[in-house]
This record gives C-alpha cells, structure tokens and sequence, in this order.
C-alpha cells in the first residue's frame, strides 16, 4: 500500500469548504481540479471527501473496485430503491425492471411519445403562445411521458401536482444528505418536517395512478412494467419506492437533457440548422424500430449528447470507500466520501479539445475516446437503466420539433443562462424562446 495520501485542501473554518459547496458545488469542484489535479481531498463539515477526477481512476471506482466503493448512506431518504440500495436488495430491484427497458418494450413506446410530442404542439396554435418558457414546456412534456408510460394515464390535471412536489424534493436532498444521521419527520428546522411531509404526499399520489392503471384492461406497456413489479417485489412498501425512484430518476433528468440542449442550439445556428436538414429529410412516419431511428438522425444524437457532456443533468455522484485502498498511488482511507463529477470530467482539458465549446462532432466517431471520459448515465454496474428510454424520448422530441418549428431565444438575457447544480444540472433562471415562423 502506498503512504502518501490525496493532496488535501486546507480550510481554516470549522465547517470546512461548506458554505462554498452549498453556494455552487460544480464551480468549486472545477476550479479546485484545474488547481490541485485529479485527486485531492477537502473538508466538508465532519466529513473528509476524496475527489476523483481522472478517467483511468473512474474505472477503479465504478469497475475494478466496485465493491470497495458502495453507494454512500447519505442518500437513504427515500428508503430502499434501486437508486439508493447496494447488494441483494438492489439486484432484486433492478432485476424486477429490467424487461420494462428492454427493446420491444421501447419500440412500443416510441408511438406514444412521438403521439404525445405532436400533441404538445397544440399549445403553440394560438399566435399568443408563439413565446415560451422553454423549461416549462419541457418538464410538462415530460412529466405527461412519465404519466403515460409508467402509469397508462392520459390528461390527468392531478398529475402537475407531482411535478411540483418533484421539483421540491429534488431541490432538498442534498440538505437532507448534509445530515450525519437521516433526520426523524418531525425534525422543526431546515425544511425537514416540509420535506418529509412533501415525500409522503408525492408517495400516496404514486401509488393512487399505479393502482388506478393497475385496474385498466388494456394492455400496454405499463401493463408489463406493473407485473414485473408484482412479480419480484412481494412488499407494497418498496413498489411505492421503487416507482417513484423511477420517477426521480426519469423526470427531472431528461427534462433538463432537453432544456440544455435546446439552449445550445439556439446559442449555436449553424448547429441547429444542420439539425433541421437532419430531421427534414427523415421520414418520421416510416420508422420500425428504436436502431432505426438512431440510425437515421446521428446528428440529432451527437446534439444531445454533446448538450449532456457540458451540462450533464446528474452532474455528481457519491461513493464511500469501505476499505482502505489506492487511487493513482495515492491511499484513500476507509471510510472516505468520494466524490466524481461529471461536470467536471466532461471539461478536462486532457481529454476534449476546447472543452468550453458546443461541439456535437465529437459524438460523431467516439472510437478514439477513453471508455471513461464521458458518462452522463454513469457507469459499471450501476449504469442508469433508463439511458435508451431517455435517447429515445429525447431524439423523437427534437426531430418533431425542429421538423416543425424554427426558434430563436427571446432575448438578449436569455442567452446568459447559468447552471444551477442540485441533485441535477438545471437552469439558474426561467428563459424564453420563441417560435419563428416557416
Ligand atoms: C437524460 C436522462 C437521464 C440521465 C442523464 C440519467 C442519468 C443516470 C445516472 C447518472 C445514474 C446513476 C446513478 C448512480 O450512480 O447512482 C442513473 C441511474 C438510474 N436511472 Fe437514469 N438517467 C436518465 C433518465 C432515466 C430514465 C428516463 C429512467 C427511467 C425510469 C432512468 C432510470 C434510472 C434507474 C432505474 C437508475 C438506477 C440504476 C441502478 O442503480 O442500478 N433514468 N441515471
């Protein structure tokens, strides 16, 4: 074992580099590694947290050594779901969906978004409607996907209580993972009691749809979501959990893939106008299946990958390190919170050229990459499970748009949109577009 330890930022405040995580946790990891490198460590309260930031010590985490670093217990506030549980429990989880993602499944589904997509538009038919808050429109189209695709419901005005209720809790995790225990519900201050009282409500109206679709007859992909649920999961205790850590992690996630994205291309015409011929000359009515699609709008995919790359929806993760071990010759004591970003990682000066840059060329021809520069769906075993749901909502939702519509930002302001980092990547401020006529 190696004695020399991460480089360690010193911090002569009790609370360690605190106050500056809280405030902008992305911009503070990204300068201090274009400072001290791709591994140090710094004090964050009473805990000692490792940054890891090189893709050759990516793979030791999430691959060689996957059972030393195990998912940290600060995220255990919304009880045991596959996002958040290690072992037997979260192979049994992840098992229970995984026919949900499986490709017939989703070539199932790609009439439903690309119905409800065109549907979205209707909103847009009123000449007052030509200027749009573009993250609302897309955390709504979104949030009726959701609705449709894990619920089977359609049109249903409670729903936009669960987005908002979503939003909220997604906002507070963070705080509540600061907790070195998780708190009791009653707990009177920070935002406790609200949080808990909101994650209550946000589980008792989940589990309201899942029962209601459970009752429809139709067949559907929900349908068989809902059995592989039933079939594996024997407690209703853990399908409430397990439904809504699919809601957290497919909602908010891919909303803000969108948004970034959209951004980007208005921030960038050419981009966007090599993206409209794309979407143009592709038959949207005459497609068989999900490779099709890909296969059909390669530039449309490298966009959204090259949106995700600068402003990748979950932008951290953590781990904590259950045994002594080494990193890049350096120890990293048991125990030690590790931290990796893909916020960062995405800009490493090492690996992309001109990292600052919107350039979806890159996605183009990915053999000359390492494996582990980009992981916006993270990696190993813990990959997001949702990554070809997520591509193909995503693609369908651009190409109909851009084949219908042209955009520009409303205005100067909303060029100068800023990144808000909380359990996602998501937009400082509201901006706005609008439509401009063909
Ligand atoms: C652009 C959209 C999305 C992004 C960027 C994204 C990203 C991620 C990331 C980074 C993880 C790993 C979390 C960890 O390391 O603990 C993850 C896990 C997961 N994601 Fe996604 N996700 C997206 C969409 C979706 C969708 C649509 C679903 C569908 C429900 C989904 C379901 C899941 C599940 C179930 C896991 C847990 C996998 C496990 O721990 O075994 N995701 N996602």
């Amino acid at each position: 074992m190696p004695q020399n330890q991460p480089f360690k930022i010193k911090s002569y405040s009790p609370l360690g580099f605190f106050s500056q995580v809280l405030k902008d946790p992305a911009e503070f990891l990204l300068e201090k590694r274009q400072l001290h490198g791709d591994l140090f460590q710094f004090r964050l309260g009473m805990k000692n947290v490792v940054f890891v930031g090189h893709p050759d010590d990516l793979k030791k985490v999430f691959l060689d050594k996957k059972d030393v670093f195990l998912k940290s217990s600060t995220r255990s506030s919304f009880g045991n779901s596959v996002l958040t549980s290690e072992g037997k429990k979260w192979l049994e989880l992840r098992k229970s969906a995984q026919g949900f993602f499986q490709f017939p499944n989703l070539d199932a589904m790609m009439k439903d978004v690309d119905r409800l997509t065109q549907e979205s538009f209707k909103q847009f038919e009123s000449k007052d409607h030509r200027t749009f808050s573009v993250g609302k429109y897309f955390d709504s189209l979104i949030e009726t996907l959701v609705m449709k695709l894990f619920f089977n419901i359609e049109g249903d005005s409670n729903s936009a209580n669960l987005g908002a209720k979503m939003n909220f809790l997604s906002d507070n995790i963070i705080k509540m993972g600061l907790f070195p225990k998780t708190p009791p519900k009653w707990f009177p201050l920070f935002g406790v009691k609200e949080f808990f009282t909101t994650l209550d409500d946000f589980n008792s109206l989940v589990m309201e749809k899942y029962d209601r679709a459970l009752m429809q007859e139709s067949k559907c992909p929900f349908q068989k979501f809902a059995s592989f649920l039933e079939k594996d999961i024997t407690e209703r205790k853990d399908i409430s959990t397990q439904l809504l850590s699919f809601f957290f992690a497919g909602f908010e996630t891919t909303a803000n893939a969108l948004v970034w994205t959209f951004l980007q291309m208005n921030k960038n015409p050419e981009i966007k106008k090599q993206l409209r011929a794309e979407v143009s000359n592709f038959d949207l009515n005459n497609y068989q299946s999900y490779t099709q699609l890909l296969q059909g709008l390669p530039w449309t995919k490298a966009c959204l990958l090259e949106g995700m790359r600068l402003f990748p929806p979950v932008w951290f993760r953590t781990r904590t390190a259950i045994e002594t071990t080494e990193l890049s010759g350096a120890l990293i004591e048991k125990g030690s919170l590790v931290w990796v970003s893909q916020y960062v990682t995405h800009r490493h000066p090492d690996f992309w050229n001109d990292p600052e840059k919107f350039d979806p060329s890159r996605f183009l021809d990915e053999s000359k990459m390492h494996p582990f520069q980009y992981f916006p769906f993270s990696l190993g075993r813990n990959i997001c499970q949702g990554r070809d749901l997520a591509m193909l909502e995503m693609i369908i939702i651009f190409a109909r748009f851009f084949q219908r519509f042209d955009t520009d930002l409303a205005s100067s302001k909303d060029h100068e949109v800023r990144p808000l980092a909380r359990v996602s990547l998501r937009p400082e401020k509201e901006f706005f577009a609008i439509l401009r006529d063909q």
